[in-house]
C-alpha cells in the first residue's frame, strides 16, 4: 500500500503562464481492457502517468501481458496473455477493472472478476454489465465477490440500457465485437471516451456504426488485430484547467491541445458565469481570470450534457459568485463530499440530497482537508490555490488517479503547492 501524501498549498498567487492537457485517462483505461482482443503489441500515444493507468497495468502484467513507457508512449504486449482472473486487491482499486469482463469473456471464453466495490460518490452497482453479458449468452454467476463469467461464443443480440453508462456501453462493445452475428446497443452512452474505444476496435478490424449516438451495431468478427493509437485530450483535465485559469481576474493562463469541441456544454456554462476563451491557434485557447462572477444553475447529465466529474471543480469558482449557483447532481449519489471539506475554508454550502445550493462571495481561508475522491481532491486543490493562507490536502494520493503531476504543473505557471510524504497515514487503511 502506497503511503499517503498531503499537498501543502499557499493561496493568493497570480497564475501566468502555459499548460498542455495530456491525454484522457478513461479513454485509456478501457483502450488497455480492449488488448485482450487480440495477441500482439499495442502503441498507445499520450497516455497519462497516473496510478488508475498504472492499476489497470499491473492487472494485465498479473494476467501475462508486458508492458513499458517510451516517454508519453505506453507499448502493450498481450502476446503471452495465459490467465483470466483478475486479482482482488488490484481490482477493488479501481472501478474500471469491470472492463476487463466483456474482453475476457470475449476473447477467453471465461473471465474471474472481483466485483470492484462501490466508492465515496456512491454504490456505482455493475448490474447493466452482466445483463447485457447475459443477453450475449455469456453465463455469469457470483462466487464469494467474483463475477464469473462462461461462454463458449457470444451470441449477438439486441441490448436496451438502463441508464447510458460508460463503462457498461464500453464492456458490451468490446464483447460484441467478438460475438457471432449483430449486435445492437440501445441508449448506449455517447461520451467521447466510448467513440474513442469504438475508433479503436474499428481499426483492429471490428465492424461497429453508430458510436457516439444512440444506438451502436457491431457485426462480431472471427478475429481482431493490433493498432497503435493516438490518445484523445483528457476534457475533464481540460475543464480542470479551464477553472484554475480563473481563480484569479488577474491570471492569464495559455491551455494546449484544450479539446473545446468536446467541453461545449462546460464551456457555456464557464460564460454563463462571466468567463471569456480566446481561441490562440489549433487547440490553444487563452484563459483570463473572470472580474465579477456570475451565480449559475448547473444539472448533471450524461454527454454532452454537464459532466458530473466537473461539478466539484466548477463549485470552488461558484465560492466567489455574486449570489446563490445550485448544483443538482443526477448521476450519483453522494457526490457533494468535498463540499464539507470546502466549508471548512469558509464556504458557505447547503446540501439538500440531490442538490447542492452555494452561496457567494465567501471568502476562503486555508484549513486542513481531506480528498473523499478523485475529482473532489483536484477541487480542493483548486481552492487551496484560492484561500488565503496555508491548505494542507490530506489524501492525496486520490488526485494521482487522474492527474498527472499536477503539483508540478501548478508549480510552473506560478502556484505555490509543495508535496510531503504521510509517514504514519492518518487513515490506518
Ligand atoms: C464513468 O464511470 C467514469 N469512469 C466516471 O469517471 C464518470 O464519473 C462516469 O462514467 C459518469 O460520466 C470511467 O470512465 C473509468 P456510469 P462509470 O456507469 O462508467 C449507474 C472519474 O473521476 N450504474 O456511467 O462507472 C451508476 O451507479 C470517474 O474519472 C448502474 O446503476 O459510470 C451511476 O449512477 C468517476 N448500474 C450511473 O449509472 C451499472 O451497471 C452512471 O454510471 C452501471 C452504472
Amino acid at each position: 500500500m502506497d503511503r499517503g501524501r498531503k499537498y501543502i498549498i499557499k493561496g493568493g498567487n497570480i497564475l501566468k503562464g502555459e499548460l498542455t492537457i495530456k491525454g484522457a485517462k478513461n479513454a485509456v483505461l478501457p483502450a488497455l481492457a480492449c488488448t485482450l482482443l487480440a495477441k500482439g503489441e499495442y502503441h498507445f500515444i499520450n497516455v497519462p502517468k497516473v496510478r488508475d493507468v498504472f492499476c489497470m497495468l499491473r492487472i494485465l502484467e498479473h494476467l501475462g501481458a508486458k508492458s513499458s513507457f517510451e516517454g508519453s508512449t505506453l507499448l502493450v504486449d498481450t502476446s503471452s496473455v495465459c490467465r483470466v482472473d483478475i486479482p482482488y486487491d488490484l481490482a477493488t482499486q479501481i472501478r474500471a477493472s469491470i472492463l476487463f469482463l466483456g474482453a475476457l469473456t470475449a476473447s477467453f471464453g471465461e473471465a474471474v472478476v472481483p466485483l470492484p466495490g462501490g466508492c465515496a460518490i456512491g454504490k456505482r452497482p455493475v448490474n447493466f454489465h452482466e445483463k447485457g453479458l447475459r443477453h450475449l449468452t455469456a453465463e455469469i454467476s457470483l462466487d464469494h465477490g467474483n463475477i464469473i463469467a462462461k461462454a463458449s461464443k457470444l451470441k449477438g443480440a439486441e441490448i436496451i440500457l438502463d441508464f447510458p453508462s460508460v463503462t457498461a456501453t464500453e464492456n458490451l462493445l468490446m464483447a460484441a465485437s467478438l460475438a457471432e452475428g449483430e449486435t445492437k446497443i440501445k441508449n448506449a452512452a455517447k461520451e467521447p471516451e466510448v467513440v474513442f474505444l469504438a475508433e479503436m476496435l474499428g481499426k483492429m478490424g471490428a465492424d461497429i456504426r453508430g458510436a457516439g449516438e444512440d444506438t451502436i451495431v457491431i457485426r462480431g468478427r472471427k478475429r481482431l488485430k493490433p493498432v497503435k493509437m493516438e490518445v484523445i485530450p483528457d476534457r475533464i483535465e481540460a475543464g480542470t484547467f479551464l477553472i484554475l485559469s480563473a481563480l484569479f481576474p488577474e491570471n492569464e493562463v495559455i491551455l494546449n491541445n484544450f479539446p473545446v469541441n468536446l467541453l461545449e456544454y462546460p464551456i457555456l456554462k464557464f460564460q454563463e458565469m462571466g468567463g471569456s476563451i480566446k481561441k490562440l491557434g489549433k487547440n490553444t485557447y487563452q484563459i483570463k481570470g473572470i472580474g465579477n462572477l456570475r451565480p449559475i444553475e448547473i444539472q448533471t447529465a450524461p454527454y454532452p450534457g454537464f459532466p458530473t466529474d466537473l461539478q466539484p471543480i466548477f463549485a470552488i469558482l461558484l465560492t466567489q459568485s455574486q449570489g446563490i449557483s445550485r448544483i443538482k447532481e443526477n448521476l450519483f449519489e453522494n457526490r457533494f463530499l468535498y463540499a464539507m471539506e470546502l466549508n471548512r475554508l469558509g464556504a458557505e454550502i447547503m446540501i439538500e440530497e440531490r442538490v447542492a445550493l452555494i452561496k457567494g462571495p465567501t471568502p476562503l481561508t486555508g484549513s486542513p482537508v481531506r480528498a473523499t475522491d478523485l475529482r473532489a481532491g483536484a477541487a480542493l486543490v483548486l481552492a487551496g490555490l484560492l484561500a488565503k493562507n496555508t491548505t494542507t490536502l490530506y489524501e492525496a494520493e486520490l488526485v494521482e488517479r487522474g492527474y498527472e503531476d499536477l503539483p508540478g504543473r501548478i508549480r510552473a505557471i506560478g502556484g505555490d503547492i509543495t508535496i510531503e510524504e504521510e509517514l504514519n497515514h492518518s487513515l490506518c487503511k
